[in-house]
C-alpha cells in the first residue's frame, strides 16, 4: 500500500545527503520526479565528503550563512568533489540535481570569479550530468542564463518575483524548461492578498512554478494556481 504524500506534487526537490535511498525510492514508486539538491558553490562543514576540500579552496564567509564559505569552482579538486557527488545522485535514483551557489560572482566570494567562471562550472556539471541521464537546472545567477540555457534542463529560483526580475526566465520558458520559483513573502504564513498577487503573478510569456515559502523552509508552503501546470516535465 501506498501512504498519501502531503503535499501531493508531481517533483520533489530533496536534500542529496539529507534524504535516505529509502525515501527517494519510495518517491519513485509513487511516479513522483526527484530532484537532489547539494550545494556546488559553497562549502558546508557537515557533509560526508567536507574533508575532501582543500583549505586553498575556501573563500569568503556567505552573506547570511556563517558555517558556509564560497568555493574556487575553477580547481580540479572542487570539480572532482562535485562528480562524486552527482555519481551519489545518480545511484540514489535521482532523477535530477539542483546545484546551489553557482553564483559566487555576483558575491563577495575571495577570489574574484567572474560570471564566466560560473558558466564554465555550470556547463562542467551539466556535462556530467548528461553522461549519467541526470537532468540539471540552474539555480539563481539570472546573468548567465543566456550562456547555459542550452545545457540545463530546467531553473530554479528564489524571490524573482520579490526583486521583479522573472523576465529573464523567457530565454528557458520560451524552450519549454520549468521554472521553479520560491518566494518568502513578508507576510507568511498569513499571506496578504496584495502580496500574494504580487509574488504569484504571471509575466508575459513566462509562466513559473511559484511556491510560497519561509527562508527557514519548516514545511509551511502554499502554492500558486500556475503551479499546477508543470508536473510532468523531466
Ligand atoms: C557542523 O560542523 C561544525 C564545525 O565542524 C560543528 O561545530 C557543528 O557541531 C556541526 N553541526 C552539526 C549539526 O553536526
Ligand atoms: C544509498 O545509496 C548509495 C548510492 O548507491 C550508497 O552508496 C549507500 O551506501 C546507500 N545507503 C544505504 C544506507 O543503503
Ligand atoms: C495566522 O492566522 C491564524 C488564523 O487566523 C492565527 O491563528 C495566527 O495567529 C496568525 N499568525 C500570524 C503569524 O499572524
Amino acid at each position: 500500500t501506498s501512504k498519501s504524500l502531503t503535499p501531493d506534487v508531481g517533483i520533489f526537490d530533496v536534500d542529496l545527503f539529507d534524504t535516505s535511498n529509502t525515501t527517494i525510492a519510495a518517491l519513485k514508486k509513487q511516479s513522483k520526479k526527484v530532484i537532489c539538491y547539494f550545494s556546488a558553490g559553497s562549502y558546508e562543514p557537515n557533509r560526508s565528503d567536507s574533508k575532501d576540500f582543500k583549505s586553498s579552496d575556501l573563500g569568503k564567509v556567505m552573506d547570511g550563512w556563517p558555517d558556509e564559505k564560497w568555493l574556487d569552482i575553477r580547481t580540479a579538486n572542487v570539480k572532482s568533489i562535485m562528480l562524486k557527488r552527482i555519481q551519489l545522485a545518480a545511484d540514489k535514483g535521482c532523477d535530477g540535481i539542483d546545484p546551489d551557489n553557482v553564483d559566487g560572482f555576483d558575491n563577495d566570494n575571495g577570489f574574484s570569479l567572474k560570471a564566466s567562471d560560473a558558466t564554465t562550472f555550470v556547463k562542467y556539471l551539466a556535462g556530467i550530468a548528461k553522461s549519467k541521464n541526470l537532468a540539471i537546472g540552474l539555480k539563481n545567477a539570472l546573468e548567465i542564463i543566456p550562456d547555459v540555457v542550452d545545457s540545463i534542463q530546467f531553473a530554479v529560483n528564489e524571490q524573482c518575483h520579490q526583486y521583479d526580475e522573472c523576465d529573464v526566465y523567457f530565454d528557458l520558458t520560451n524552450q519549454g524548461k520549468p521554472v521553479f520559483n520560491v518566494e518568502y513573502p513578508d507576510s507568511a504564513p498569513n499571506v496578504t492578498a496584495s502580496e500574494r498577487k504580487k509574488l504569484c503573478a504571471a509575466y508575459d510569456g513566462v509562466t513559473l512554478s511559484t511556491t510560497l515559502k519561509t527562508l527557514d523552509l519548516d514545511g509551511w508552503v502554499e502554492f500558486c494556481d500556475e503551479t499546477k501546470a508543470t508536473t510532468s516535465i523531466l
